[in-house]
């Protein structure tokens, strides 16, 4: 069996060479799982086919990829159109309704993008994320940036507020505050579009005071990231949205035909991979990018994996209070902070790691050839980055302790594009070996029933 699955086009290689054979799990271990397998992959093939999935009223589309009813994304396309004179960009949202925006800023336009002067962003509006909190003081934060600049002339801001139910309180409060705030600064002009489902109390906001998007059916907000609903923001700043879109069809159409064969489905394997080490109590996930672009995708998939399958019941009605525990972490940043734990701490969770093979322009960073660098002299900076990798990955299965890692030939939004679907089928899969509904979340019902009760009880 295979230690590493590739793909070819667009460039992306899943090693599991330091996770089998490691922690208890070996390759006989997968190959007796390869029953489980093929029903989950044949489930997920049957789910893109039909758009169902087992005791959902709403249908489950992002497996689509937009493909059927074009209205949403040309909407967006417009909007996208109609803001890139705008100043700032400030999208407004929480959960899956703000992270598949913010993981394609950061991804392909990098953390910094609101540092680069206007030429500098190819004349593209900043972008500003906005509502991801309640936190007061980030949110004045935000008004009092906009109110240093309105001295030095007028600015124009288009809010995106993004909600598929239109009543989340940190969405719509941030909307109310920032359009009220940013409305009475001088020379502000300040406009407001809603990506949210008809009738939702954002679209009677933003129908009678801006404009209104379709949120697509079918789309479930952490599964929204390469819907009209992730992509709004890529389109508004001039990511390629089609190259994005087609790297992931790439990727779905690798998958598909690779089926339950887990030497050719990476999303399939890496599933049974991790359901294989969390059945020897490792349901610790650490997802460790190891660059600062990517820190984001973590953030991301902690809140696909956790949101999906952390689950009380199964879809029996069983209790089985599943699903493993996602943790962020960035290289080399958290060898310095969280590897101790990982290396020496319980041995209840396995560490992914992601990284880049070629950086493009950055590759020519180099370490001056100084006698102060030592055996550093001449190195490639992203060799330094991967060699610390590498070094973590040894370093965990010298102990015994499991590692696996996904590898992209390029940063690019092909790749990029297909990397999140593949985690994205992966945690469908993962679903299904756990048999558990992954597009709901009942668990966060019960904090939202308290709050309406204080909001409701409580004077402010
Ligand atoms: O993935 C999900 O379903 C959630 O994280 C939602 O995106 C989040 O709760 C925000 O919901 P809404 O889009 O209704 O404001």
């Amino acid at each position: 069996m295979t230690s590493t699955v590739r793909i070819e086009d667009p460039s992306i290689a899943y090693s599991t060479e330091r996770s089998l054979g490691v922690g208890g799990v070996s390759a006989a271990d997968l190959e007796a799982a390869a029953p489980a397998a093929r029903a989950a992959a044949d489930a997920f093939a049957a789910l893109v086919e039909s758009g169902r999935a087992v005791g959902l009223d709403e249908p489950v589309l992002w497996p689509r990829l937009g493909e059927g009813d074009p209205g949403p994304l040309e909407a967006v396309r417009s909007w996208a159109e109609r803001v890139r004179r705008a100043d700032t960009v400030v999208s407004v949202g929480i959960g899956g309704s703000y992270l598949g925006n913010r993981v394609l800023r950061d991804a392909l336009l990098g953390p910094g993008w609101n540092e680069r002067d206007r030429e500098g962003r190819g004349d593209r509006p900043e972008l500003r994320f906005a509502g991801y909190h309640l936190d007061p003081a980030e949110l004045a934060a935000l008004v009092d940036l906009f109110a240093s600049r309105s001295a030095r002339g007028p600015q124009r801001v288009e809010l995106l507020a993004i909600s598929k139910s239109g009543t989340t309180v940190e969405t719509l409060a941030t909307t109310l505050v920032l359009r009220e705030a940013l409305g009475q600064l001088p020379g502000v002009e300040v406009r407001l579009a809603a990506l949210t489902a008809p009738g939702t109390p954002l679209a009677e906001l933003a129908a009678e005071r801006g404009e209104v998007l379709p949120f697509p059916e079918g789309i479930g907000g952490r599964w929204s990231v390469l819907s009209p609903v992730g992509l709004a923001t890529a389109a508004a700043s001039g990511v390629d949205v089609d190259a994005l879109l087609d790297g992931a069809r790439a990727v779905r159409s690798v998958l598909l035909s690779a089926g339950g064969e887990l030497d050719r489905n990476p999303a399939l394997r890496y599933a049974v991979v991790h359901r294989l080490h969390a059945q020897r109590g490792r349901s610790g996930a650490v997802f460790m990018p190891y660059a600062e672009r990517l820190r984001c995708v973590s953030e991301w998939y902690v809140q696909l994996l956790a949101e999906s399958l952390g689950k009380a019941r199964d879809r029996q009605g069983r209790r089985v209070h599943t699903g493993r525990t996602p943790i962020v972490a960035v290289g080399t940043t958290d060898m310095h902070a969280q590897t101790q734990q990982h290396q020496e701490g319980a041995r209840d969770k396995t560490v992914t790691t992601l990284d880049v093979l070629d950086w493009g322009a950055a590759e020519a960073l180099r370490v001056p050839e100084l006698p102060a660098a030592g055996r550093l002299a001449g190195r490639r900076v992203s060799e330094l980055n991967r060699y610390a990798r590498e070094a973590n990955e040894v370093a965990l299965a010298g102990d015994d302790r499991p590692s696996d890692s996904f590898l992209l030939g390029r940063l690019d939004e092909r790749t990029l594009g297909g990397l999140l679907y593949l985690l994205m089928a992966s945690v469908a899969y993962e679903g299904e070996l756990l048999d558990v509904c992954a597009y709901d979340q009942p668990g966060v019902e019960a904090y939202k029933r308290v709050l309406r009760e204080r909001l409701g009880t409580q004077p402010a």
